[in-house]
């Protein structure tokens, strides 16, 4: 990535930023997160965390990419040396960007069979479409060939994108697509309200109920919190290398965490109304919600199959703006680092995340019983990166923006009015920092 390139206008930043952002996160796993954690507890711990913890660590993380102008890495490390900080800082960017390959590995299987629904249509005449759908999701995660291909074919685009560089590859693209499924997601979540039971719906996510919250409630709502902002890792870090120099960090980092939480509760909205009016589906479904639950509703529609193929395209799009985003800090790093060609980066790191990748589409079916502190690969893969790693990582932004780096830096970089940025310290310092240590603290214990 040269670093003379930044984006044109202050549109594609937020576009991008958001294509980040809003993925698998917020239309599959945000439902199915909500669903297993019994509700609306976790939906208002999520939203404090969004609000206490994700914005001032997106801002900072913003804040070092814009400075920077490289990979999260090498921006880490000339902020070191700009303010005489210990060069271990840029060690934070490593283990993001290593965090950002695991979750790709899974994230990828994920995304393919979004893309595989794409191509699967129910046939017409069903009496009964919600369980042929759980019967056709049983069926596709006992099928480890056909999860390998789709695997396959969305990491190979993937790469072949960041393999272009990320100016070139994501800079335009966005442009329509996120708006185009932040609008259908809004729609789709209008119509199920209409058709559903929105009333349990909206006791379900709202309606505050806190007997259902443990300590491992809280830790995975902070987990989500961060995966579905795309923070904790870097990519946030290396979108901002891009960022247009006049652009106002605050203002943007606030529309893309408004954009993201509204897209997740919609989704919510979408698919909760459905599975309270089939008796065939379950709130507690896991990974498989969506799948299972959302053809159901595109059976009942009028040109139903054309709103599938539409939505699981658009789906299938989100999910890749977010995965090349995953794959972009470790990239840029090596392209930095060894001073060869991106394309050339891209196929071994591709082919590294497609091994691991494997080993979640095995977790469906041939490694079941294989069990890692009581959970399967991908259960593991998935707590240690969402509830660990990304939280830690964020940890450590705010450690080092709030508190390490010289106040005045940060003023000038952050370009806050004198209240917000004050507001914005104070947060960072205590409020985020300390609420990551307690939940860290508590669920240890
Ligand atoms: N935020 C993305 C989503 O919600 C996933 C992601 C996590 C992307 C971490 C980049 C970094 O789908």
């Amino acid at each position: 990535m040269s670093n003379t390139k930044i984006w044109k206008g202050n549109s594609t930043f937020i576009l991008a930023a958001s294509g980040s952002a809003v993925g698998l996160g917020n239309i599959w796993k945000f439902p199915y997160m909500v669903g297993s954690n019994g509700g609306s507890a976790f939906v208002i711990v999520y939203l404090i965390c969004i609000l206490a913890i994700g914005l001032p660590v997106m801002a900072s993380e913003v804040l070092v990419g814009k400075f920077g102008r490289q990979s999260p890495i090498n921006s880490l490390k000339k902020l070191t040396i700009k303010n005489q900080i210990s060069e271990y800082w840029k060690f934070l960017g490593i283990f993001g960007a290593l965090a950002g390959l695991l979750i790709l590995s899974y994230y990828s299987v994920f995304a393919g069979m979004a893309f595989s629904y794409v191509f699967n249509l129910f046939p017409s005449g069903l009496e009964n479409p919600s369980s042929y759908s759980s019967a056709y999701f049983s069926h596709l995660s006992a099928s480890p060939l056909v999860l390998i291909f789709w695997h396959s074919l969305f990491l190979m685009i993937t790469c072949l994108i960041v393999g272009i560089g990320v100016v070139r590859g994501i800079g335009r693209s966005v442009n329509i697509l996120m708006p185009a499924l932040f609008l259908f997601v809004v729609l789709l979540s209008v119509y199920s309200a209409a058709t559903g039971d929105l009333n349990a719906t909206l006791s379900f996510l709202f309606s505050p109920d806190f007997s259902s919250l443990t300590p491992a409630v809280i830790l995975s709502a902070m987990g989500q919190a961060f995966f579905s902002l795309s923070i904790g890792m870097g990519a946030i870090m290396a979108y901002g290398a891009y960022m247009p120099e006049k652009q106002l960090i605050g203002k943007t980092v606030l529309m893309i965490i408004l954009l993201d939480t509204l897209v997740a509760l919609s989704a919510g909205i979408a698919i909760f109304p459905i599975v309270f009016s089939n008796s065939s589906l379950a709130v507690t479904a896991g990974p498989g919600l969506i799948f299972e639950t959302l053809p159901v509703a595109f059976y009942s529609l009028p040109m139903g199959a054309f709103f599938s193929i539409i939505f699981f395209v658009l789906i299938t799009i989100a999910a890749l703006s977010s995965a090349i985003s995953l794959l972009e800090p470790f990239t840029a790093w090596m392209e930095e680092l060894l001073k060869i060609k991106r394309k050339i980066i891209v196929i071994f790191i591709g082919l590294f995340v497609w091994f691991l990748g494997i080993g979640s589409i095995f977790s469906f079916n041939i490694w079941s019983d294989l069990r890692f502190m009581n959970l399967n690969f991908l259960e593991f893969l998935d707590f240690v990166t969402n509830n660990v790693m990304l939280p830690l990582g964020g940890l450590f932004v705010a450690i080092l923006v709030g508190w390490v780096l010289p106040r005045k830096f940060v003023k000038e970089n952050i370009k806050l009015n004198n209240y917000s940025f004050k507001v914005f310290i104070f947060f960072l310092k205590y409020i985020s920092t300390g609420s990551i240590f307690l939940v860290f603290l508590y669920s240890l214990l």
